[in-house]
């Protein structure tokens, strides 16, 4: 059976699986069932100066399917509303009864020296294994000048990775903010300011819906509401192009990278490491299903790692990043066109309403003796754009199929149609895109 352990940044753990900074986490009851469902280790919940946060009622709103299903998950809560005694005293007690698990405190403070220098020690003191900086909360801990607030400053995001470096030999990870221009900026300033890891994603600033009786937002606190954070399955491809930024940027290379956002099954884990996460981070997939999700996802990477050949985790980790790279490099003629398996094929012209009315007018319609509906792709025509494919309720009915044109490999800087293919000097390659433009 595959190895799942880890070494994080010096971290380690039996699993690459911790539960994010949030309710999972915020105490000794919740923490201690986590570790005995299978998590290999937690971020605590944020842990700040007392008095502790006080939270409002009520709190959390979601974006739901058409079958109720959640899509999005909102909420508007403060960090830890329980004392700093409480917490640290909890904390030191888990980590002694579970040595082998990860146990990474989060913290949030003023950007002043002094509360960093006074609380560091005693977080030392529990014998946790890391910290980790939350500079992402971007609901109500902002406007007191935290948060989101230091993350969306790369000098402050330096300065304060700094001083915690200078107050503990402990590994500091940043946690970083989405709600940013461009998220390689702080990532870098988290490595000059000396991190030994980063993490994102922290929630997405968001409103999910409205009352459309009261004109109130939810989550609504009596008659009025605020922005909150979201997360859950729906940032998943947020939070996977920003590590994947992250982890292609020379300036950030081999900087550990613990994922988080939407992951809620071994796949999503297993797609956050292939590009570049070394764990990852579960809430939302937490909070709607319970601790024992991690079953599932211990058991699922483990059998598609054996599948693979895959001893461990390292053997596959960050595999995908030299195959993800800037548009300018990929193949102009590479061609793949739709293909519809007509045994599957159920007529509900779905893609053919889709590419008639908004792609290439690519499928053909026929009525056959019998009355029958018939769709064909019009190979001629068909760009492969992947929208009928996507569109068709059908699984594996449309498939795309990649056409041997004889042509060689050839990217945007090289392709004569480019008016600026010849004078354009070339930026910095990595990876897969290195090798095509030396080809
Ligand atoms: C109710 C709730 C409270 C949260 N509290 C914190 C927190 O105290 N500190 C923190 O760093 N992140 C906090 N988060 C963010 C999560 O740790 C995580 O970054 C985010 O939810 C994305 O992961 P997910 O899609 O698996 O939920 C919170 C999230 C939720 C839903
Ligand atoms: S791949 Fe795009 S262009 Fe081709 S048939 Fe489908 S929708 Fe039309
Ligand atoms: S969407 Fe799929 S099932 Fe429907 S007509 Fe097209 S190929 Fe057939």
């Amino acid at each position: 059976m595959a190895d799942l352990s880890i070494d994080f940044c010096g971290i380690k753990s039996p699993n690459p699986f911790w539960l994010a900074s949030a309710p999972p986490t915020d105490k000794a009851y919740n923490v201690v069932r986590a570790f005995d469902a299978g998590w290999g280790g937690v971020v605590w919940k944020t842990l700040g100066e007392d008095p502790p946060a006080v939270n409002v009622s009520s709190r959390y709103s979601a974006h739901y399917g058409k079958n109720r299903e959640v899509i999005g998950f909102n909420n508007i809560e403060l960090i830890t509303d329980r004392s700093l005694e409480i917490n640290l005293r909890e904390i030191t007690a888990v980590k002694q009864a579970w040595p082998d698990r990860a146990m990474i405190v989060s913290l949030m403070l003023p950007c002043e020296e002094a509360p960093w220098a006074a609380i560091l020690p005693l977080v030392e003191a529990t014998g946790a294994d890391g910290i980790e900086l939350n500079f992402g909360c971007p609901h109500g801990m902002p406007e007191r000048g935290m948060g989101a607030a230091v993350g969306q400053v790369p000098d402050y995001v330096r300065m304060v990775t700094a001083w915690c470096k200078k107050h503990t030999r402990l590994p500091v990870i940043v946690k970083l903010t989405p709600n940013i221009t461009d998220v390689r900026a702080p990532a870098r300033a988290a490595l000059a300011g000396g991190a030994d890891a980063v993490s994102l994603i922290n929630t997405i600033n968001s409103i999910t819906h409205l009352d459309l009786d009261n004109m109130v937002a939810f989550p609504a606190v009596g008659n009025a509401s605020t922005h909150g954070g979201y997360c859950g399955a729906a940032v998943k491809p947020i939070a996977l192009n920003m590590v994947a930024e992250i982890a292609r940027d020379p300036a950030t290379a081999g900087l550990p990278i613990s994922g988080i956002g939407g992951i809620g099954n071994w796949r999503d884990a297993a797609e956050f490491i292939a590009l570049g996460a070394g764990s990852v981070q579960v809430c939302t997939a937490a909070m709607l299903h319970g601790f024992r999700i991690v079953e599932e996802m211990k058991d699922g990477l483990a059998r598609w790692m054996d599948g693979k050949g895959y001893a461990n985790i390292a053997a596959f980790s960050r595999k995908a990043v030299p195959n993800t790279t800037d548009w300018k490099y990929l193949d102009m003629n590479f061609q793949t066109i739709a293909h519809i398996d007509q045994d599957k094929c159920i007529a509900c012209g779905k893609c053919f309403v889709a590419c008639e009315d908004t792609s290439h007018q690519a499928i053909g319609r026929s009525v056959l003796e019998n009355g029958a509906r018939r769709y064909e792709v019009l190979r001629d025509a068909c760009v492969g754009c992947n929208l009928c494919e996507i569109t068709c309720p059908v699984d594996t009915c449309i498939t795309m199929v990649p056409q041997e044109t004889g042509k060689p490999t050839m990217n945007w800087t090289q392709d004569p149609r480019n008016p600026h293919a010849e004078t354009r000097p070339l930026l910095t390659v990595v990876g897969a895109a290195a090798a095509v433009e030396t080809a």
